[in-house]
């Protein structure tokens, strides 16, 4: 049985007080217990989100960690600082982080790896743009994002990985993927840890939908077979949107 997980990553979005009251909220309703509930806040609010959500099930999460174990990286957030407060999760290859952050295949392949190595759970997400999509190219986009930046980890350490599909064109934007079009690029996934890997592993690992998910539309995408889950923007920044996301389930 895979696991459910419904993930908010709150970007760059909510300081101090609008963390401590969103938190505040989320603790306070009756969430779903077969599904692993995750909120990602910026840096310097993840040890007050922590201890905010302590007696919850809610688990709180990085958006992204520095490759480098240590060093001269002004700036920088390396994967053992989170581990010292407690932060075992992280998401690593978001397209924002791609195109913004110019983070290539190799720098990916080594985050992937730094986090790997502290034992990190890693959200490892994948995407086509737009254009690619339209050129019918996108199987063949997230076919190279995984094999260049995820299929160095051992089959061992796949056990801790966890991929988001999220097409670029609907982060954001409003415009979701049909839920077929999710399954199919979901299953795809599959087939292709399966191949690199073996069945096994491939049924093993939950793979979430992330692009405009909503109340009105998570129950569609959640319930096709290939789906567990989802990594949520814009709707994880309200309480009572993400938690009847959570719902949803
Ligand atoms: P939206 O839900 O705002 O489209 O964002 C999705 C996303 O990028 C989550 O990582």
């Amino acid at each position: 049985m895979r696991q459910k997980i419904v993930a908010g990553n709150w970007k760059m979005n909510n300081d101090l007080p609008q963390s401590i009251s969103l938190l505040s909220s989320l603790v306070s309703k009756e969430l779903h217990n077969e599904v692993k509930v995750m909120v990602a806040p910026a840096f310097p609010l993840l040890y007050p989100a922590k201890e905010i959500v302590k007696e919850s099930n809610i688990e709180v999460i990085a958006q992204n960690i520095n490759e480098n174990k240590n060093g001269a990286f002004t700036g920088e957030v390396a994967a053992s600082m989170l581990k010292s407060i407690g932060v075992t999760t992280v998401i690593i290859g978001h397209s924002e982080r791609r195109a913004i952050y110019n983070e290539t295949y190799s720098i990916l392949a080594k985050k992937v790896e730094a986090a790997l190595a502290q034992n990190f759970r890693v959200i490892f997400c994948v995407g086509e743009e737009l254009d690619a999509r339209k050129k019918n190219e996108h199987f063949s986009v997230v076919e190279n994002q995984l094999a260049e930046s995820l299929f160095q980890v051992s089959e061992n350490d796949m056990k801790n990985v966890v991929i988001a599909y999220e097409p670029v064109w609907a982060i954001g934007t409003g415009e979701t993927a049909t839920p077929a079009e999710a399954q199919e690029m979901h299953a795809f996934i599959r087939t292709k840890i399966s191949e690199k890997y073996n069945n096994a592993v491939a049924e093993s690992i939950s793979i979430l939908y992330g692009g405009s998910v909503k109340p009105d539309n998570a129950q569609e995408i959640f319930s096709q077979p290939d789906v567990d889950g989802g990594l949520i923007g814009g709707a994880s920044l309200n309480a009572d949107d993400f938690t009847a996301i959570i719902k949803a389930f």
